[in-house]
């Protein structure tokens, strides 16, 4: 029998288990594979004794409906850059790759999938590199990786933004408030442009496009000409003021990143120090927008990067990434997967539409 290693790393993302049964459920065709999954990352290799589950039938019946993912993920497994907690409490990030590589060969998997975001592509590489047979499926919310067209979990991010959009707008316009709705979005401004297309927002400020607060108390201000009036704002985490730098605090020991959250309340502050007479109202939808069921567009996207990641295993085609491009499934080679992110350009049709349609982006 061959033997096939999946894994999720990273943030979640609605879609992932959709992955994971498409990956089974075509390789259960094939009658002499048997796949695996590691759990929580790399920590299932690193792990004694290892931490792997058969995916049988019985595990993967009826998951693709299911959000997060059956085999648990984490941003802190990262083996170029693996946190080791030292003895003063402080955290060493050491290069564990090549005690990686040589057990993922004594265990002897005929292929690995790694599913992640623009991280876990560079892992896939500097691994494929050093011989792991090695296959990328893309995942994140953002939509930030440029290789793939869409990534799935973003339409759901989207459909949950625009639905808690749709509730905020009516309280908005009962009380005259300006309420802020703040999306996640890193460095990608993608969840924030399309809830704020999809929801009819008066502004959308996104990481791309730094903005001027003056300019949107301005907006603001246009609103209220006849004394009432309301303003429904999407702001991406990522976001940042002309004068000044992106809301982040200190990350858990072990991570990488910062972590990003806050900019609703720095937004309104600002706002009200630039001379905004109307009541201000924040929300932040945080986590609520990696959760829950993926939305039927996002399920279908996910399994067929499983059928497509299985069979790329299928061809021996290792150091490839599985991607949606022209409304084919596709795949890219993991440099070319990693060479780049899928920003916001503000010269683009979408922003430019948004701009018809009076959105502001403070700019
Ligand atoms: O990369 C996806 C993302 O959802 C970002 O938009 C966000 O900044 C980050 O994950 C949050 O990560 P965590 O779950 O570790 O707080």
């Amino acid at each position: 029998m061959k033997k096939i290693l999946i894994l999720t790393g990273g943030g979640d993302c609605p879609g992932l288990n959709a992955v994971i049964r498409g990956v089974a459920k075509r390789a259960r065709k094939e009658k002499d594979w048997e796949v695996f999954g590691c759990i929580e990352g790399f920590n299932g290799v690193y792990n004694t004794p290892h931490e792997f589950i058969r995916l049988t039938r019985s595990k993967t019946a009826g998951i693709h409906v299911k959000g997060g993912t059956i085999l648990r993920t984490t941003n802190k497994s990262n083996p170029i850059n693996f946190p080791v907690l030292q003895p003063d409490g402080t955290t060493k990030f050491v290069d564990r790759s090549d005690e990686l590589v040589a057990r993922l060969k004594e265990l002897k998997f005929d292929a690995i999938i790694n599913i992640g975001g623009d991280g876990s592509q560079r892992i896939s590489k500097v691994l494929c590199d050093k011989g792991v047979p090695i296959i990328g499926v893309p995942k994140t919310i953002d939509n930030d990786l440029s290789a793939t067209d869409m990534t799935f979990g973003f339409s759901t991010a989207v459909q949950i933004a625009t639905d808690s959009f749709d509730k905020l707008v009516t309280t908005a316009e009962s009380h005259n408030r300006v309420i802020i709705m703040e999306v996640m979005g890193r460095d990608a401004g993608w969840i924030a442009l399309h809830s704020a297309i999809a929801g009819g927002a008066e502004i959308c400020l996104i990481p791309e496009i730094p903005y001027d607060v003056k300019k949107l108390v301005k907006r603001i201000e246009l609103r209220y000409k006849k004394g009432r009036g309301f303003v429904n704002i999407v702001v991406a985490e990522g976001a940042k003021p002309k004068a000044g730098t992106v809301t982040a605090t200190k990350g858990e020991m072990g991570s990488e990143h910062v972590r990003l959250g806050g900019i609703a309340f720095q937004l309104s502050k600002e706002l009200k120090d630039a001379g905004c007479k109307a009541e201000i109202r924040e929300t932040v939808l945080g986590h609520v927008q990696r959760g829950g069921s993926p939305v039927a567009f996002d399920r279908i996207l996910a399994t067929l990067f499983g059928v497509k990641a299985f069979e790329l295993a299928l061809e021996k085609k290792f150091g490839r990434m599985v991607a949606f491009r022209n409304n084919e499934i596709t795949s890219v080679t993991l440099e070319e997967a990693t060479k780049k992110p899928n920003l916001v350009n503000k010269n683009s049709y979408l922003v430019q539409a948004a701009k018809g349609l009076n959105i502001s982006f403070g700019d």
